[in-house]
């Protein structure tokens, strides 16, 4: 074939023919590679779309679900606000109405009190102590019952009015020095600084000094010391009060700031009370923006139970 070509010739002949065969198969192999793989990437890109399309299916199901319970649970929010405004009222109906029965009953105990003859040993006379204290712890926990009602009910407003915070520690000592002296404790107050105007609501402030003491005295020892003392420091009035029961262990210190929390192993002690007493506390040092709280080496070693409120009138606004 071509004998007239030369070797050479004969090369360039074959590579002339070769060179567009590979070109050709080289675009075919290419063409169809491209063509398998435009299928694969469809076929991805479908499978992609499939998923999508399920997952957005699945979410808006589970969208569905969730505003069908968020709707159910504004429901029942409703429902609980309502019952509870319920329970509220219920409480502070129940608590005044017990009252006047209550003060009837004091009256006249302490008539027959009077009346009947006095003296040691007196049966009479016990009794009748009886039924006093008992109406007064009565008192209290009606007194409680409806200051948490109002905290609840959002009712539990404070009466601003500038003070002498001496003048007020010195009526709740009066007050208290009885009790004191009745279980042979030492009430001990700290005279000193002597003029601090306070702006806060009196009747409140008592009421958290008269619990923190009443607590004080209620889980004292015999012959137990407990003092009372207040300072100034940057614009705050600090009052605290210590003394020397029970003590409270550090995982409690906070837990007995809660309603209804009462820690110790003292059974009999734990009944004199509700364990409501210190939560109003909080409540009242709350709504003035101070602060309360407790410290205790632990137990037997006594407690020092704190509170401060700012001087600055402005902090209440
Ligand atoms: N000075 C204290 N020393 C040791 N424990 C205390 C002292 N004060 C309070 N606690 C503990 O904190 C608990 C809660 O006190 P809180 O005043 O709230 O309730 P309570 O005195 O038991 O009852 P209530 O105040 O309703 O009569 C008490 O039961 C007691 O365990
Ligand atoms: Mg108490």
């Amino acid at each position: 074939m071509l004998p007239h070509l030369g070797k050479i010739q004969h090369l360039f002949y074959y590579i002339a023919l070769a060179v567009p065969l590979v070109l050709l198969t080289y675009w075919l192999t290419r063409r169809f590679a491209l063509r398998k793989m435009n299928r694969v990437v469809m076929k991805a890109e479908h499978n992609y779309q499939q998923q999508i399309a399920s997952l957005q299916q699945q979410l808006s199901g589970k969208v569905n679900m969730l505003e069908g319970m968020v709707e159910k649970l504004k429901l029942s929010n409703q429902e609980l606000n309502r019952l509870n405004e319920i329970r509220s009222k219920f409480m502070s109906v129940v608590a005044h109405d017990l009252r006047q029965p209550l003060s009837s009953i004091q009256g006249f105990t302490s008539v027959l009190m009077m009346d009947s003859p006095q003296g040691g040993g007196n049966n009479d006379q016990l009794a009748l102590n009886n039924i006093l204290k008992a109406t007064d712890n009565m008192n209290q926990l009606m007194t409680d019952l409806v200051d948490i009602s109002m905290i609840e009910s959002g009712k539990f407003k404070m009466d601003f009015k500038n003070f002498n915070f001496n003048q007020l520690l010195n009526d709740v000592y009066t007050l208290q020095q009885m009790n004191a002296q009745k279980k042979g404790i030492f009430l001990v107050k700290y005279d000193y600084p002597t003029d601090v105007m306070v702006y806060a609501d009196r009747f409140r402030i008592s009421q958290v000094i008269n619990n923190l003491l009443g607590n004080a005295i209620k889980f004292s020892p015999q012959g137990g010391r407990i003092e009372m003392r207040y300072s100034v420091q940057d614009g705050w009035l600090l009052f605290q009060l210590s003394d020397e029961g029970p003590g409270i262990v550090h995982g409690e210190q906070t837990k007995i700031f809660q309603k209804f929390h009462q820690s110790g192993n003292n059974r009999a002690l734990r009944k004199q009370g509700w364990g409501l007493g210190l939560s109003i506390a909080q409540e009242i040092i709350n709504a003035h923006n101070g602060e309360i709280g407790v410290q205790s080496a632990g137990l037997g070693q006594g407690a020092q139970f704190w509170f401060r409120l700012s001087l600055e009138p402005e902090a209440y606004i």
